[in-house]
């Protein structure tokens, strides 16, 4: 089937429209353990990047599977049919021209690599939010660790289900050593040329 459909090429394209937003458009890809800060983080960046005029969107996690992937449960398969949708959506956003910021714990590292190769290498920033699991079980935000070691939920990353840590992320962050508004300082000197 797939062989009868054909691309049509528009000639308003991706560097068109950046030229138009002022910026070019990026996926700042947030990963990490459930509760390690890549919400507060990305909400935080998301602020600061607003008031400095640039246009933004951000997919997250738990509003993404009550919306889009509703359909989707937390076996290693719906995780990653999870994360090629929000790649896809992520890709068509950026080619728009928005830096989308995303944050989905996104445990396998084959899953982020493929997000890396659809919005192409250029368009894509990693964001280790590495903060120790013993700290995000403490934090427990949304009771779901004592719900995990009770037993009460499977495939629940760090209890058990696994996470594979990014090996060159292109920002790492503890957030036992790190401030909100540190991190954001630092991603923004990561991504300030890249937007250009
Ligand atoms: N330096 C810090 N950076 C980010 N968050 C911090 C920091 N210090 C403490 N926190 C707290 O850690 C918690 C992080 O929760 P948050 O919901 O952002 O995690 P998450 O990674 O989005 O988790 P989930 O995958 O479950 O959505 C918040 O309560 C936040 O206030
Ligand atoms: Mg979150």
């Amino acid at each position: 089937m797939k062989e009868n459909i054909i691309a049509h090429d528009f000639n308003v394209d991706r560097k068109a429209r950046a030229n138009l937003m002022g910026h070019a458009g990026l996926l700042l890809w947030f990963t990490g353990l459930s509760g390690s800060g890549k919400s507060t983080i990305a909400n935080a960046l998301e602020q600061m990047l607003h008031k400095k005029g640039i246009h933004t969107y951000t997919l997250d996690g738990d509003n993404v599977r009550k919306g889009l992937n509703g359909d989707l449960t937390f076996s290693p398969e719906d995780r990653t049919e999870n994360i090629r949708r929000i790649a896809e959506v992520g890709n068509l956003m950026v080619d728009a021209g928005l830096v989308v910021l995303s944050a989905f714990v996104s445990p396998y590292k084959k899953d982020r690599e493929m997000v890396r190769k659809t919005v192409k290498d250029v368009n894509f920033v990693e964001i280790f939010v590495d903060t120790p699991l013993e700290e995000c079980e403490k934090r427990d935000v949304k009771g779901l660790y004592a719900k995990a070691r009770k037993g009460l939920i499977k495939d629940f990353t760090g209890v058990n289900a696994p996470y594979e840590p990014p090996s060159n992320p292109d920002v790492r962050i503890d957030t036992t050593q790190t401030s909100i508004q540190d991190s954001v300082e630092e991603i923004w000197k990561c991504i300030e040329k890249k937007l250009l």
